[in-house]
């Protein structure tokens, strides 16, 4: 049994202006995007953080699930953005995580778009972001990251082959609450240049692992195969079919032909 994260630890040196001002840990949740959506619901700050030790049903993209076991980190953020800030907000989380990953290990992932960070080609982390629309205004939108940390493959399941966790590549315990606060740190940053209207995307595009490859994407009922070309500045994903039309993705599941496997 894995202790539980310690609260104080977390918030002793945080030093943020909008992520992590408010902080609630719980032991158990359905899921942390649920307790966020209803926080947001009651107009909590913007930049709370939601954090369970474990969700009994937590969510992934795509309408998947998302493996939640005690011992690594499962959190939702909540945010009011804006039209512009809105489709990058997954995009700023993506590069919070690589970021912090790599300040406290050493070890530097990439990120297979749209936003899962991959070390060694297989999934440590993924990004899942939900936004609540009223009439045609924003309400709010909940950022949830999950990141596994002490994770072992009989806990990973069928997804053993695909999956990783921190302590599992590096081959040491990471701890958590360095983690966890060095990401609300990154966040911060980056949420706040987005605010002043610096674009994530040229960091984000240095980091994905899936341009200039041969991809397949699963998108709806159909699967799309080419050439990752780009992203665009809302970070859509370009591909150039086999017949050379180019088509730009909203989202999708990709799988990169050299070497996965990897989701
Ligand atoms: C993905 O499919 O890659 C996204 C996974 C997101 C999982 C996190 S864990 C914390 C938050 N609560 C959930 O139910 N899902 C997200």
């Amino acid at each position: 049994m894995s202790a539980n994260l310690v609260a104080a630890t977390v918030r002793s040196g945080l030093y943020t202006r909008i992520i992590g001002k408010r902080i609630r840990f719980f032991q158990e949740l359905t899921s942390t995007m649920d307790t966020a959506r209803e926080c947001a619901e009651s107009k909590i700050d913007e930049g709370t953080v939601v954090i369970a030790e474990f969700q009994t049903s937590s969510r992934g993209r795509l309408g998947r699930t998302w493996v939640s076991k005690p011992g690594n980190l499962y959190l939702s953020v909540v945010f009011y953005p804006n039209r512009v800030t809105l489709p990058l907000i997954g995009i700023v989380a993506a590069l919070a995580v690589k970021k912090s990953i790599l300040k406290i290990t050493g070890t530097r992932p990439d990120i297979k778009w749209p936003n899962d960070i991959m070390i060694h080609g297989r999934k440590v982390a993924g990004i899942l972001v939900e936004s609540v629309m009223m009439s045609d205004q924003i309400k709010y939108a909940i950022v949830g990251i999950g990141i596994n940390i002490s994770l072992n493959r009989e806990e990973m399941g069928e997804l053993g082959s695909i999956a990783t966790s921190l302590n599992l590549s590096l081959g040491y315990e990471v701890s958590r609450e360095n983690l966890l606060r060095t990401l609300l740190q990154e966040l911060d940053s980056l949420y706040f240049d987005i605010k002043k209207g610096i674009s994530p995307i040229q960091e984000w595009r240095e980091s994905l692992n899936t341009l200039s490859e041969k991809v397949s994407v699963a998108h709806g009922g159909s699967k799309i195969e080419g050439i990752a070309e780009d992203v665009d500045n809302l970070g859509n994903l370009i591909i150039r079919t086999d017949d050379g039309n180019l088509v730009t993705l909203t989202s999708g599941d990709v799988t990169l032909e050299k070497n996965d496997a990897a989701r």
